[in-house]
């Protein structure tokens, strides 16, 4: 199996259950992106999913985009993977996986974790980055995106085309969240529903499970050290605290994400007479 990790700053990661976001360019009624979900979900994480409604493998790279509709085109910074607005659906989504004219998003209505927008790969991550993940996490982001695994390799000249791969990119650098893209070599699309019968990915599932935990066992950056704890409060948790009070935040200006704990040390020093612990 081939891995791809992207993971830029790498921020505070829980070594518990942690929210991860999960999709994929072959369709989130894909068995391989199913059985990771199976995987990671017994592992204990908190997994919201949010894929294509279809099979849009391969349309990772700009070109793909229908250039007539350029107004439609939703771009967050310049990750060059396409990322349109979703359109109603007419048929139904992948392998029956919804049913005709079921809207331009959609939630499985017995596990509201599991979601499809009519879309491109990196359209359906953002829509999970930034709606489905928050309604489930109480308003709270992913800790980490994962992507795949992959029906079949992106080895090089494959990598630019990979929406898979663009989900990753997409998550580390528009979103700030790390994100990691698997891909499966043994290729072949199998639908969900024989989710317990395919060796293959079960085996990618727990391959991809064992390296997405050591990644967020390993990966663990602290905050400053303050109120006898490394890691600070987020703005929402104060503001949400109520009363008068306010937060202060340092940084990071290049990537607009928070600053590391060196960085953190520097403001506490100057404002920390004024703060108190929460
Ligand atoms: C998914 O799309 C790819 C690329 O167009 C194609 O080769 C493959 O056959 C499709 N898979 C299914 C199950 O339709
Ligand atoms: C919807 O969720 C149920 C309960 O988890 C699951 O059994 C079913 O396979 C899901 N259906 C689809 C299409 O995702």
């Amino acid at each position: 199996m081939h891995t791809a990790s992207l993971l830029p700053a790498l921020p505070i990661l829980a070594s518990h259950g942690a929210r991860i976001l999960q999709s994929n360019d072959d369709g989130g009624a894909e068995l391989y992106i199913r059985s990771f979900n199976d995987a990671l979900n017994k592992a204990g994480h908190d997994v919201v999913l949010s894929a294509p409604a279809e099979n849009k493998s391969g349309t990772g790279e700009f070109t793909h985009a229908p250039f007539s509709s350029p107004g439609r085109i939703y771009s967050r910074s310049s990750a060059d993977s396409i990322d349109l607005e979703p359109e109603p659906r007419t048929d139904s989504c992948e392998y029956n996986s919804c049913p005709a004219n079921s809207g331009p998003i959609g939630t499985n209505k017995t596990n509201t974790r599991l979601n499809w927008v009519n879309s491109f790969p990196v359209t359906s991550a953002r829509y999970g980055i930034d709606i489905f993940g928050p309604l489930i996490w109480d308003g709270e982001g992913p800790e980490l995106v994962v992507s795949g695994p992959n029906v079949g390799s992106n080895l090089w000249v494959q990598v630019p085309f990979s929406g898979t791969a663009g989900v990753a990119v997409y998550a580390s650098h528009a979103a700030q969240i790390p994100g990691i893209a698997f891909s499966a070599a043994s290729g072949g699309w199998l639908a969900l529903k024989h989710i317990s019968r395919s060796a293959r990915s079960l085996v990618y599932a727990q391959l991809a499970t064992q390296l997405t935990n050591a990644i967020l066992a390993s990966g663990k950056s602290h905050d400053v050290e303050t109120c006898g704890g490394t890691r600070l409060p987020t703005e929402t948790s104060v503001l949400r605290g109520g009363g008068c009070r306010i937060a202060v935040s340092v940084g990071e200006s290049r990537y607009k994400t928070t600053a590391a704990a060196d960085k953190q040390a520097v403001v506490l020093k100057k404002l920390g007479s004024m703060l108190t612990c929460v």
